[in-house]
Parts: structure tokens; sequence; C-alpha cells
């Protein structure tokens, strides 16, 4: 069914575990993503990030996962990742997407709390829960450049931005980065500890492509509840491509490669679902 995030990440936090919640890019992967979630009795949150927007448009991604969403009978919503302005919130909101993400950490403390505030007020009445971001996760998400992602999340400074802003979720830099990692990221994990005692909303992960499986499962023991993948599943499906490309150089049938990417998607959702802890849940 389609729905909001409001209940799926209540619920991640009471029983200590975290919402899967995945970046897609087209049919395949919106349908490979939901084939995992109803194999493995999850709950579910699709994203798209400005950039895939801009590709195929909010009105399309709604449509394909609203339409996806129905045949399902685990709960799914459709979020905006990233947002980086109001008006993109908005007509993100007005189309029908059932979860927001206002990314304004890229901003001082006070513009981001002015326009992440805007979006939660706008948001509220429709009850649509809203996603901020506060410190800067490292690497290139999108348009959206964290830098060094030095900018760690300070935790009174999360408890100020939560009061005052009215949203219902919070992304946290605790060393993290978005992409592929070339370390093994070092996770400041009394950090976010320190967060999660002085917020009481769910917290989210960014950047968990390339994470291991202790720095999740530590994460969603200190209080994350969402944690997002995004360019593994990018891999994955471009690995099927090619992987299937390779074997039959005279293939032009995009059914046929499509399939084989959706089955690459497919596997890689299902091991990040069991880090997450959100199967068996629905
Ligand atoms: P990765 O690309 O590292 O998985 O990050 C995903 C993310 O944070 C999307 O917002
Ligand atoms: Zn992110
Ligand atoms: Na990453």
């Amino acid at each position: 069914s389609f729905v909001t995030s409001e209940k799926m990440l209540l619920d991640a936090q009471k029983g200590g575990y975290a919402v899967g919640a995945f970046n897609v890019e087209n049919m395949e992967m919106v349908m490979a993503v939901i084939a995992a979630a109803e194999e493995l009795r999850a709950p579910l949150m699709l994203q798209t990030t400005p950039s895939t927007i801009k590709y195929a448009g909010l009105d399309m991604y709604l449509a394909n996962v609203k339409a996806a969403a129905e045949r399902a009978s685990v709960p799914v919503c459709l979020h905006l990742d990233h947002g980086d302005s109001f008006d993109l919130a908005m007509r993100a909101l007005r189309t029908g997407y059932t979860s927001i993400m206002i990314d304004g950490s890229h901003n001082v403390f006070e513009e981001n709390i002015a326009v992440t505030k805007a979006v939660a007020d706008a948001c509220r009445p429709s009850g649509i829960p809203v996603e901020a971001e506060l410190g800067k996760v490292g690497g290139k998400e999108d348009d959206l450049d964290g830098g060094e992602g030095n900018g760690y999340t300070d935790p009174l400074e999360a408890k100020e931005f939560v009061e005052r802003t009215g949203v219902t979720s919070l992304a946290v830099a605790i060393g993290t980065a978005h992409g592929v990692y070339k370390g093994v990221p070092k996770l400041d994990l009394d950090r976010l500890a320190e967060i999660r005692k002085v917020v009481d909303i769910p917290l989210v992960l960014h950047g968990a492509s390339g994470l291991s499986e202790e720095a999740v499962v530590e994460s969603i023991k200190r209080g994350i509840c969402k944690v997002n993948f995004a360019t593994e599943l990018r891999i994955a499906y471009t690995d099927g491509v090619k992987e299937f490309l390779a074997a039959n150089p005279d293939a032009f049938d995009p059914k046929k490669y499509g399939k084989v990417a959706m089955e690459h998607v497919k596997a890689i959702v299902e091991t990040r679902m069991k880090m997450c802890g959100c199967t068996d849940r629905v």
C-alpha cells in the first residue's frame, strides 16, 4: 500500500530497527526494490533526488511508485531525498510525495532553520513527514557536494534545531559519506548516542553504500531509524545490464537486460534490509 513515512519510522524507533530507504531511478529499480520488500515483509521508503527528478519528473516517479505500491501488501512511501529548495519541496508535496526531505545543511545554522521550518510548517497540515539535515555528510550526493564531511552534527545544536523547526526526522553527520568509500569510514558513534539523548525524533543515516554490517547495526542501536542506500543500487543495476550485454552482445530487448538488472538490485536490497533489521515487520 502507498502510505506516508510517519508510522513506519515511529514503528522502527519503537522496535529498535531501521527502515531501509532506497534511491530509485527508473521503473525497473522501483519494481526490484518493492519485490525485495514484499519477499522479506519489510516496510519500505523509495526516494528520488533532485537530479533524478530532473531526469523524468516528479509526476512520473509518483505514478510509477504509487502503481507499484498499490499492488504491494507492504507499506511503501515515496520520499523526496535531499530536497534543495522550498520550491521543490512544495512541488513534491503538491504532486503527492508522501515524505519530504529539505536539506538546508549547506546553509549556516539560522538559514537552515528558516528553510526547514518553512517546509515543516507547509507539510504539517497534510500530514506529510519532513526530514532535515544538520551537519555535513561527506562525499558528493547529486549536485550537493558535502566536501570533506568534517562538519559533524553538534548534539545541542541538533536539539535546538529540532525544537525550532518542528521536523519529524533528522539526518545526522557522524562520519558517513555519499558514494563508495576509499578507506574504512570511522563513525562517531558516541556523538550519535549523545544526539539521541537530547533528540527524540527518528534519526537518519545517509551514505550507507559501502558501510559494514557492524557500522549499520551499531548506528541503529544508538538511534538511527532510517538508513539511506543509493550508489550501490545504481552499481548493481548497471552491473546487471553489463553482465547480460557482455554475454549477449546481439541482444536488443530492454526487457531481457532489465530482468537481469532487477535481479541484481533485488539481491543487494535484500542484504541491506537484513542489516537494517526491518524484515518480517509487516
Ligand atoms: P550512498 O550513495 O552512499 O548509499 O548514500 C545514499 C544517500 O544518503 C542518499 O541520500
Ligand atoms: Zn543522502
Ligand atoms: Na556511502
